[in-house]
């Protein structure tokens, strides 16, 4: 698969099988993930792969700390931020809940709960960084967490990032022994796609460059 259609072919991946993801496959794509650039290259990247009896034991935690919570998740809630993200949210939530239904899968909590099971992924690559770094340094997180989807995505595996999870920041720190001096960022669920899942058919509206745009100089 080229580089290019490997950008526009991936989508999350919210429908996995339970097969193992072999040890050595995670670490080709930690690999990719430490080849992407940043800042003063000072890769301030650390990653927390779980899986097995560990996996299931993080999950449940979650489930439980998510059903004690018992909010459905809303993009807007308590944020000033301007109209057109909490939109562009919306859309996707209004989509997807659209092909949920019209596939039979129930919608209500289906963000929530999915999130905090993986989706069934056997593997949760959590992505931490010291707390001491600088908030910009979190663009450096972002591109090796896009290396590890775009790389897994061409090996026939599948992704979800999930940032719900960190709404609970201190059962991912207590269940993973996290060190205090950092800061779980984001984790990437990490799996084989169920391909026979009409759930993964899903494909969030994406707005077009030239809404986003504004050129300079050219013509
Ligand atoms: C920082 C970040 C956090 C995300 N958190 C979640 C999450 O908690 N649960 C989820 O289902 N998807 C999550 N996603 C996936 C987005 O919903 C998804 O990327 C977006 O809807 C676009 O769809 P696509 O990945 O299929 O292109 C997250 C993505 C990013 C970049």
């Amino acid at each position: 698969m080229d580089m290019v259609s490997a950008i526009n072919d991936r989508s999350s991946t919210r429908c996995f099988t339970d097969a193992a993801v072999p040890r050595e496959v995670i670490e080709r794509l930690l690999e990719s993930a430490c080849k992407a650039p940043s800042a003063s290259n000072q890769q301030p990247w650390n990653f927390i792969v779980v899986g097995g009896h560990h996996r299931d034991r993080l999950v449940q935690a979650l489930m439980s700390a998510q059903q004690s919570r018992g909010k459905h998740y809303d993009p807007s809630r308590g944020k000033t931020m301007p109209a057109a993200y909490v939109e562009r949210s919306k859309k996707l939530i209004k989509s997807l809940r659209s092909h949920l239904e019209a596939i039979n899968v129930p919608a209500v909590s289906f963000l929530e709960e999915g999130s905090c099971s993986l989706y069934g992924a056997p593997v949760l690559i959590l992505v931490a960084m010291e707390k001491s770094h600088m908030p910009f340094q979190l663009i450096d997180i972002g591109c090796a967490v896009e290396n590890v989807c775009l790389a897994a995505h061409a090996g026939g595996l599948g992704t979800c990032i999930i940032g719900m999870i960190l709404m609970f920041g201190d059962v991912i720190r207590e269940q993973l022994a996290l060190p205090e001096d950092l800061e779980a960022v984001v984790g990437v669920a990490l799996g084989y796609p169920d391909r026979t899942s009409a759930i993964n058919q899903f494909r969030a509206p994406k707005e077009e460059p030239v809404s986003l745009t504004r050129w300079i100089g050219f013509d």
